[in-house]
């Protein structure tokens, strides 16, 4: 059985209003792509194929919108509310029928990788226990931090810390087995009334089945965070995809090459996409060019 995929891309987007007025943060464009093209990419370069994208009652429908039923990317794509965001571990309370028991893993609607993604498809391979990544950034103090011992042992992790331990942040990327459900619904919200990640990991940790994966400097994690940040990320896309003529981040490219839809299904979704760049670039893919 296959690892199931969540997409949290809910909240209340208010540190980019009023970017955020009409669509929610997960829909703004990253260069040429609506944001959440970026983490369904991840999920899918990972092998995750039946995916639940959760969000809020008002947008929930503007991801329907966009994929539908997943078919024609070969996956199975089903949608869920967050009535309100209580926190991101209520995303596997929210999509427990979804789990049905197996192994899940949870991406953040606003978090974009960029770069080999050997340390995602390992963690997913582990099945046992919590896998979580650290990535060193300057501003750890923005994230959940990672303390790691001399010998790299795990031996803290805190939420936004205003003293952070390391510069480990812990990015919106995250593997469990089956118990994550439970761990969940046993727990507590915080002083802030959110069911926090955080805590979900402690609790891992606690029980000594947390592994956290360090990510080297090859990799790019983007930050989607604020203005200046989004343009950044955009430009950090454009600046690859135009100096290689590849795309990142294309779902349906990603769909075929993933054999997840053969030629003749491919070649169904292009022509249904209105004529324009990403259609070419397509029809490019398609042809082998
Ligand atoms: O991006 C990685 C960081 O994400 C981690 O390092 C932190 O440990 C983790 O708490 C989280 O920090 P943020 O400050 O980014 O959390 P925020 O509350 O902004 O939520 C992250 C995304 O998830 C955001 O796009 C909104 C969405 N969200 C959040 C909550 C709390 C929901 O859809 N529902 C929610 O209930």
């Amino acid at each position: 059985m296959n690892t199931k995929g969540l997409i949290l891309a809910g909240g209340a987007g208010t540190r980019l209003h009023p970017l955020t007025r009409v669509a929610c943060k997960q829909l703004l464009p990253v260069y040429d792509k609506p944001m959440i093209y970026y983490p369904l990419a991840t999920l899918m370069l990972g092998g995750v194929r039946e995916v639940l994208i959760i969000s809020t009652p008002k947008d929930l429908p503007s991801f329907r919108a966009l994929f539908g039923d997943g078919s024609h990317l070969g996956m199975k794509i089903e949608y869920a509310e967050q009535a309100e965001p209580k926190g991101i571990a209520q995303a596997f309370l929210i999509g427990e029928s979804f789990i049905g028991g197996q192994p899940s893993c949870l991406i953040l609607g606003d978090n974009i990788f960029y770069g080999k993604l050997d340390f995602f498809r390992e963690a997913l391979a582990l099945r046992e226990g919590a896998c979580v990544f650290g990535y060193e950034v300057r501003d750890p103090e923005r994230y959940g931090v990672v303390e790691f011992a001399p010998d790299g042992r795990v031996l803290s992790i805190e939420e936004k810390p205003k003293q952070p331990k390391s510069r480990f942040a812990v990015p919106g990327l995250y593997v469990y087995d089956a118990k994550v459900v439970d761990i969940c619904r046993n727990m507590k919200p915080s002083p802030r009334g959110e069911l926090e990640i955080t805590d979900v990991n402690l609790e891992y940790l606690r029980r000594g089945e947390l592994r956290v994966k360090v990510l080297g400097r090859g990799m790019a994690w983007l930050d989607t965070g604020t203005q200046t940040s989004l343009l950044e990320a955009a430009n950090y896309i454009a600046a690859i995809q135009n100096r290689q003529g590849l795309m990142i981040a294309c779902i349906e490219e990603i769909a075929f090459h993933q054999r997840w839809i053969d030629q003749a299904q491919f070649e169904r979704v292009i022509a249904a996409l209105p004529k324009n760049e990403y259609r070419e670039y397509l029809q490019r893919v398609a042809e082998g060019r």
